[in-house]
């Protein structure tokens, strides 16, 4: 089973502490969302499942964080500044703002309102969606030269760090760079809670290699995601590829796979539940070449006369000098998390025939793995017990001590955030020296000896 709409997620999120609206108490502000004390270790445990599995257990990706700010000149000759925008419309009856590119056409052809069915639309006009900013303190708003914007993906930070990376860590080809950071967009139609928003994070890998080996790098990484993904708990069902078009392809794009998640599911026309939960693109060595002060045109002018650098790569064996292509894989963090969500949502109704929330999340996502419960919150020894096993665990795994309610609603309340474990102490554990386990999927309950504990739960914690 998984969530059957957003809805169900958004209010789970609000209900538990997952996602608020952001600057909720001024009424908020536009498909803002911030992550309250349950989704900042959720999203926590997705960026470090994504490191480790990147960084650390390969042996050809280096780490980097780059700044949100960059010289204008980065988004000048990434093509950013003339071509990063959408096609915009108004509805001249509602006066809704529209992307063209996602409106639906009526039997004659015509797009529609999806607001109001109006066929009544201004022509399509490109709005550029980075944000803009000026730096310095004396810089007039309109002054050009003071002129920034706030980064729209992580990835340019990446390749004009090209050569300081391959220079300080002596790397050869393939090798690749991984960063995940915030990335700003000014949507034209933000919403679907966090699936589209104006700011959000990414995790992008820029893997660099020869030409000729590009197309099978490319596969390698659609499948090395695919898996990647499922190992976080998200179904195989819920997954599909989505080949772009030509006319779909980001202008630095040879070939472009999405992985699109069901999002959607209460939709009847089934093509319409799914969409990019990331997308693995092959950027050729467009970007490489376009920062590099080496090209020129027909005429011997330099294609970009502000770069200092060549980024060009020297391969010893083959005494060749090339721009190396680049497969990047770009995950967005929010859709992780929420396809993560949805997907581990089940419900369970008890003996009583009550409907209960379980989320059933893998234990190496899950904000919190264990919580120790006092059986009895009015017996002092009971509590200093429950409070010590809580420290002790604490080093090796996220713990937390709850005496807040009856040991039902404590139960509950750890199934509906995604606990594995429960912890229950109670009078006989003065006597033996053992707590109970609970376990959150099958609600089955083993006794353990308390100097057993920890490496009891950690094993079924990392399976
Ligand atoms: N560097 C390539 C790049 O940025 P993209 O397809 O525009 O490619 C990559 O973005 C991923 O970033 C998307 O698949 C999505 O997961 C996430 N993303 C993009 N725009 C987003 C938005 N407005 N809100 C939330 N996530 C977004």
């Amino acid at each position: 089973m998984s969530a059957p709409n957003i809805e169900t997620i958004v209010s789970l999120s609000k209900r538990r502490g997952f996602v608020y609206p952001a600057s909720d108490i001024y009424g908020g502000l536009g498909s803002s969302w911030d992550y309250g004390p349950l989704g900042v270790e959720l999203a926590n445990n997705i960026k470090q499942s994504w490191w480790n599995w990147v960084v650390y257990e390969r042996d050809d990706i280096e780490g980097l964080d780059s700044s949100i700010i960059l010289n204008r000149n980065v988004w000048k000759y990434s093509g950013h500044e003339t071509t990063f925008s959408d096609p915009l419309v108004d509805c001249r009856d509602c006066k809704t703002r529209l992307r063209e590119d996602k409106l639906d056409k009526n039997d004659e052809g015509k797009l529609v309102c999806s607001n109001c069915g109006s066929t009544n639309l201004t022509e399509p006009r490109a709005f550029n969606l980075m944000f803009r900013t000026t730096v310095g303190a004396a810089s007039a708003e309109d002054d050009p030269t003071a002129l920034a914007y706030l980064r729209p993906e992580t990835a340019q930070g990446i390749f004009v760090n090209f050569k300081n990376v391959l220079d300080t860590s002596r790397r050869k080809l393939p090798f690749g760079i991984a960063q995940i950071g915030k990335a700003f967009r000014n949507e034209v139609t933000p919403g679907n809670f966090i699936f589209r928003t104006r700011e959000f994070e990414q995790m992008e890998i820029e893997y660099f290699c020869r030409p000729e080996d590009a197309p099978r790098v490319h596969q390698e990484w659609i499948d090395g995601f695919d898996e990647w993904l499922q190992s976080l708990g998200i179904s195989s069902a819920n997954l599909k590829h989505y080949e772009q078009t030509r006319e779909e392809l980001a202008h630095y794009s040879e070939r472009t796979v999405d992985i699109l998640y069901r999002f959607f599911p209460e939709r009847e026309d089934e093509a319409k539940q799914w969409d990019e939960l990331m997308g693995i693109a092959n950027r050729t060595d467009y970007d490489l070449r376009v920062h590099s002060k080496k090209p020129e045109d027909a005429e011997g002018n330099r294609l970009n006369p502000d770069s200092t650098e060549d980024l060009s790569y020297f391969d010893p064996q083959t005494n060749e000098r090339f721009y190396p292509y680049i497969i990047e894989p770009s995950t967005g963090v929010n859709r992780t998390l929420l396809a993560v969500m949805m997907d581990a949502y089940t419900e369970r109704t008890n003996d009583k025939g009550e409907t209960r929330v379980i989320l059933k999340l893998k234990p190496e996502m899950a904000p919190i793995k264990v919580a120790v419960l006092p059986l009895a919150k009015n017996k002092p020894e009971i509590v200093e017990m429950a409070r010590k096993i809580k420290k002790e665990l604490q080093p090796s795994m996220r713990a937390v001590y709850d005496d807040t309610g009856g040991i039902g609603k404590l139960y509950a309340r750890q199934d509906e955030i995604g606990t594995p474990f429960c912890v229950t102490v109670d009078h006989q554990s003065l006597e033996d020296n053992a707590v109970t386990v609970r376990d959150r999927d099958t609600w089955e309950q083993a006794r353990v000896s308390i100097d057993q504990l920890r490496s009891h739960l950690e094993v079924r914690v990392s399976s």
